[in-house]
């Protein structure tokens, strides 16, 4: 079955398209908007639904091309339903409804943190089920556990800010821009190791849960204290890699797996993928990451799991025109 993919839940514009039955993604293509927001120091949910709007019929048409297929070729439809903004969401919606009405196929809408979850599956190197999914992006960050397309338990989330979210604050308070998320990274690179003490919020709170608003507030009083900004930057970036590695140690531990997927943009995170790996050396356990352009939004993942639910009938719903800016997994 033939999918086409797209996400439009914030400020990636992903179109893609999955070929179920060779079980390949045969092409895919993102228009990124952070360069529009950037002079706004964050998503202006207004500008991101115009920019949708434009960019979707001729990503459409590349992703075709790419893969030498013609629209009439298409078995299936999946959109990005929720969560995300709803004025960037009714775009990929009416998109995907649209066509999908004009070409008498099945439309299907999926949920964003399902297409991150199964996006490692993409890769060469895939995990096979059961296994812990650290999900941690701008908007999220919790801990599942994934015992099959559909079978997920949350098992612990974050109580106020995301990774990705903390990440761009305290670059913000660095003055390196939106997102920061990979400039801190790259700042933290140069920065000495122990140079300064920030908090390991809830390390030892004997849960799977995060906190992670405290540790800007925290990175902001050395801002204050005018401290070295390399060294600001590599403290705070130990901190959270030290409290998601633990975290994901005692869920993996605590169910017993030995596979751990890692899925969000904060995934791209070097130092982050260093630690985990080390760790996982050291205890045994296998980590799987998605392909490094597959980590932030994108609509491979979208196809990727409309073509899962559609190949197995399981569609409920699937001409239900809806999005759902608030949506629990
Ligand atoms: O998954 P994603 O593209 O969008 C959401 O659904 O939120 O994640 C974006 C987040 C941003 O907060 C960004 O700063 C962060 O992921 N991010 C990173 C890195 N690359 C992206 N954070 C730390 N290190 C990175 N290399
Ligand atoms: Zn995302």
């Amino acid at each position: 079955m033939l999918v086409l993919g797209i996400e439009t839940s914030c400020d990636e514009t992903g179109v893609a398209l999955y070929d179920g039955g060779e079980g390949r993604l045969l092409a895919h293509a993102v228009h990124s908007q952070v360069a529009m927001h950037e002079a706004y120091g964050g998503v202006v949910p207004e500008l991101a639904s115009r920019d949708h709007i434009q960019r979707l019929v001729p990503l459409t048409r590349r992703v075709l091309e790419q893969a030498a297929r013609g629209v009439a070729d298409l078995e299936g439809i999946g959109y990005t339903e929720g969560p995300g903004l709803a004025g960037a969401l009714l775009v990929g919606a009416s998109f995907a409804h649209a066509l999908g009405e004009a070409l008498a196929i099945p439309v299907l809408g999926i949920h964003h943190l399902e297409g991150h979850l199964l996006s490692p599956l993409l890769s060469a190197r895939r995990p096979g089920f059961p296994f812990i999914a650290l999900l941690v992006s701008g908007g999220h960050t919790q801990l599942m556990r994934v015992d099959g397309v559909g079978q997920y338990r949350l098992l612990g989330e974050t109580q106020d800010d995301a990774a990705g979210e903390a990440f761009d604050k305290t670059a913000k308070l660095l003055g390196l821009g939106y997102p920061g998320g990979p400039a801190l990274s790259a700042l933290a690179e140069r920065g000495t190791p122990g140079r300064y003490q920030l908090p390991r919020p809830m390390l030892g709170s004997g849960d799977l849960d995060f906190s992670f608003s405290g540790l800007k507030t925290a990175a902001l009083m050395l801002v204050k204290q005018q401290g070295n900004a390399a060294d600001i930057a590599r403290a705070f970036v130990d901190a959270v890699v030290e409290v998601l590695l633990a975290k994901c140690v005692r869920a993996l531990q605590t169910d017993g797996l030995t596979r751990l997927v890692v899925a969000g943009g904060v995934g791209a995170n070097q130092q982050l993928r260093a630690a985990l790996d080390a760790e996982a050396r050291k205890r045994g356990f296998d980590v799987f990451y998605p392909e490094p352009e597959l980590c932030t939004d994108n609509g491979a993942m979208i196809a990727f799991a409309a073509a899962q639910r559609l190949g197995s009938g399981a569609a409920p719903g699937a001409h239900a025109f809806t999005v759902r800016p608030r949506w629990p997994l």
